[in-house]
């Protein structure tokens, strides 16, 4: 049976202090309830600890935003896989437009990260999706099949059946135009065939797809309502915990 999910996405915000504020509203609001899907938030590197401990008794799990492609040694600055999942983290975001873009992370690289998640026990949340001049040239459903040819494919089933995906089309995040839910049906359908033609339909039913571009409280329940889409990874509406509370209740 598959699951559905509503993931935050801090991205680059919250001071360590308001953080552990926005963690501790959250919950506060879900104390004493069983949501209807997983929730999970994903925070910078310096907050998983605090948060992770904070939401230890809690429906709530802590997700990464990254991790490093190398499993230890001489590289300043990184964090790797086997730290995040140290501080009781369980989920690590890997394969964020905003990585790809900025920071120039290939599907080499990805690849690396996703191994070394699964290998120290995390379960990635592996973003794909195509830029507006792919959607424009109606080129999406061929950028997302080689997104995931290039960095999960090449999983064993078992694995694969670890990973959680999330399709976020670029011209959507954090630009207020959310694909519609029928585009997001669509692509959604798409990929979930590619896992079934790659790893058989009882994989494929069980994964899980998550939303993401602009999701928020008011076009949740809308998105959520098709049979393809389980769930959502939320950056903005994320920051505050009432609206993801909504985003939350929306299944
Ligand atoms: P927004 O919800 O701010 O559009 O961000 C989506 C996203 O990138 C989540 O990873």
């Amino acid at each position: 049976m598959r699951k559905n999910i509503v993931a935050g996405n801090w991205k680059m915000n919250k001071t360590l202090q308001e953080g552990v504020a926005l963690a501790t509203e959250l919950k506060t609001l879900l104390a004493g309830k069983q949501p209807n899907c997983e929730v999970i938030i994903g925070t910078p590197f310096i907050h998983l600890a605090t948060v992770a401990e904070l939401l230890k008794d809690s429906v709530i799990k802590v997700s990464a935003e990254n991790c490093a492609d190398k499993p230890s040694g001489a590289y300043t600055g990184e964090v790797s896989a086997a730290m995040v999942a140290s501080t009781g983290a369980t989920y690590c975001i890997i394969g964020h437009s905003e990585r790809r873009t900025y920071y120039g992370e290939t599907y080499e690289i990805l690849r690396e990260k996703v191994q070394l998640a699964l290998a120290n026990g995390l379960k990635p949340i592996f973003c794909i999706g195509e830029v507006k001049e792919e959607r424009e040239a109606n080129k999406q459903n061929e950028v997302v099949k080689a997104q995931l040819e290039g960095s999960v494919f090449n999983l064993s089933a078992e694995e694969f059946g670890k990973i959680v995906l999330a399709y976020e089309p670029v011209w959507a995040i954090g630009t207020g135009l959310t694909a519609t839910p029928e585009q997001a049906q669509e692509i959604h359908a798409y990929i979930r065939g590619l896992v079934a033609e790659k790893y058989g339909k009882q994989v494929a039913d069980d994964c899980t797809i998550l939303y993401g571009g602009s999701c928020n409280a008011k076009n949740a329940a809308g998105l959520f309502a098709n049979p393809d889409i389980d769930g959502g990874l939320i950056g903005g509406a994320s920051l505050k915990a009432e609206d993801f509370n909504a985003i939350i209740n929306a299944f």
